[in-house]
């Protein structure tokens, strides 16, 4: 194992009636801005039951954030935070939301001219502003790490960005608050997670046999409670697994001391900027292509994967693999995701602008060997189309 060093400083309260814990981790006196998305907390309750537990905060509201937030729209809120003199931001939803106030969180501070360099200049950070969240859809774990994705709508730009200042300071992951998610956002959570997974999993082996287990655990809960959430919405149960499972999937443990291979994330994140995949689409149709195209260096720890993960009893190790990839489809394809770029209209001729965003964004040496380069990445998605 190399070495680490681990911190994550962000509080969980986990399970039923959690939500009250909001009033005591938010300073008294605080200003808060409560944010929210496209209105799915008011019709599921959850909104009325912020607006109670936040009685006697100073609060306003932001809503409207959009999967997949927009720079321009959250620049909207950085203006309210600067005009209110806001202090606390309260996150209330999936990913998109969760993500939108990180970035809330960096910029109504920054000096500079425009927050968006704090992204593309890699900018460190000065004064930020606190933030907690209420868990609404169990795949990023964002409410759980220090990372957040924003898109640039005017250029087409999806970029992530880590920081240590955007870890939560609380999260509330109460599982009754995912209950009213559709199909499609379970599949698309348990798929994202799934490909968080591998991504820190499907390397190469440095002997670090408590990881790969840990890893291992995740792939296989995600395996068998997935298809019962879709089957079964209502089940706490399930629906608390889930939540914990795509947590853990992206909260920084399981990657500690392992290689990892972000290249299915930084390829799929072209994908939605350019043709409007949801994330997990993305994922769904680039993490196969990966796992073929790079099957020669990862092959020992796809055999591991198949046989662990899959429980593929083959001889031949050829065998294996090829049965690995395809039963990870078969998953794919059984939560309800395409795993085909044609199936979504994209064709061998769209393929060269999402190279040509690759290269704009230096994801020129992707990958746990930095080997995927522009060629390589037109080839995986060409095993993709
Ligand atoms: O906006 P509302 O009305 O709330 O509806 C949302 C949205 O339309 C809906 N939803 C959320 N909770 C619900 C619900 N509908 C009914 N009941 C509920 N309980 O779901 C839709 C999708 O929400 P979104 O937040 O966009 O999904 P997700 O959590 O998958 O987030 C995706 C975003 O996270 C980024 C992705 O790139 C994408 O922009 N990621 C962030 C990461 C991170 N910060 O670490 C890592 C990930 O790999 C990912 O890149
Ligand atoms: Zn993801």
């Amino acid at each position: 194992m190399k070495n680490f060093t681990y911190f994550n400083p962000t509080k969980i309260f986990f399970g039923r009636g959690q939500i009250e814990n909001i009033k005591k981790e938010i300073p008294p006196s605080s200003n808060v801005l409560f944010v929210y998305g496209g209105g799915s907390i008011k019709k599921n309750g959850l909104y009325d039951q912020v607006v109670s537990e936040l009685k006697g905060f100073n609060f306003y509201e932001f809503s409207g954030i959009e999967p997949n937030p927009t720079y321009e729209y959250t620049m909207k809120a950085v203006e309210l935070i600067r005009i209110k003199n806001i202090d606390f931001l309260l996150a209330v939803g999936g990913g998109s939301v969760i993500d939108a106030t990180k970035f809330m969180s960096v910029a109504a501070g920054y000096k500079g001219e425009d927050p968006w360099d704090i992204i593309i200049k890699k900018l460190p950070v000065e004064k930020t502003i606190p933030l907690g969240t209420i868990l609404t859809l169990p795949a990023t774990g964002s409410e759980m790490n220090s990372a957040s994705v924003i898109t640039r709508s005017s250029t087409n730009d999806k970029l992530g960005f880590v920081r240590a200042q955007m870890y939560p300071q609380f999260s509330i992951l109460d599982p009754t608050f995912t209950m009213s998610l559709p199909s499609k956002y379970i599949a698309n959570g348990v798929a994202d997670a799934f490909t968080h997974v591998m991504e820190q999993y499907l390397t190469y082996p440095v002997n670090s046999p408590i990881q790969d287990r840990f890893a291992e655990g995740i792939l296989l809960t995600l395996i068998e409670e997935g298809p019962k959430a879709l089957s079964n919405s209502q089940d706490y149960d399930v629906r608390a697994n889930i939540m914990w499972s795509t947590t853990t999937a992206l909260n920084g443990w399981i990657g500690l001391g392992v290689p990892q291979d972000w290249s299915t994330h930084m390829i799929g994140h072209e994908l939605t900027a350019l043709f409007d995949l949801d994330h997990a689409e993305s994922l769904a149709v680039i993490l196969p292509s990966v796992m073929n195209w790079n099957r020669k260096l990862k092959s020992e720890k796809l055999i591991q994967f198949g046989r662990r993960v899959w429980g593929i009893k083959e001889n031949s190790n050829d065998l294996v693999i090829d049965t690995a990839i395809q039963k990870t489809q078969e998953f794919f394809s059984s939560l309800g995701l395409k795993t085909r770029l044609k199936e979504y209209g994209i064709t061998n001729e769209d393929l060269a602008q999402v190279v040509e965003k690759l290269k704009e964004h230096g994801m020129i040496a992707l990958g746990e060997h930095r080997n995927i380069d522009l060629e390589a990445s037109q080839k995986i998605l060409q095993y993709a189309l």
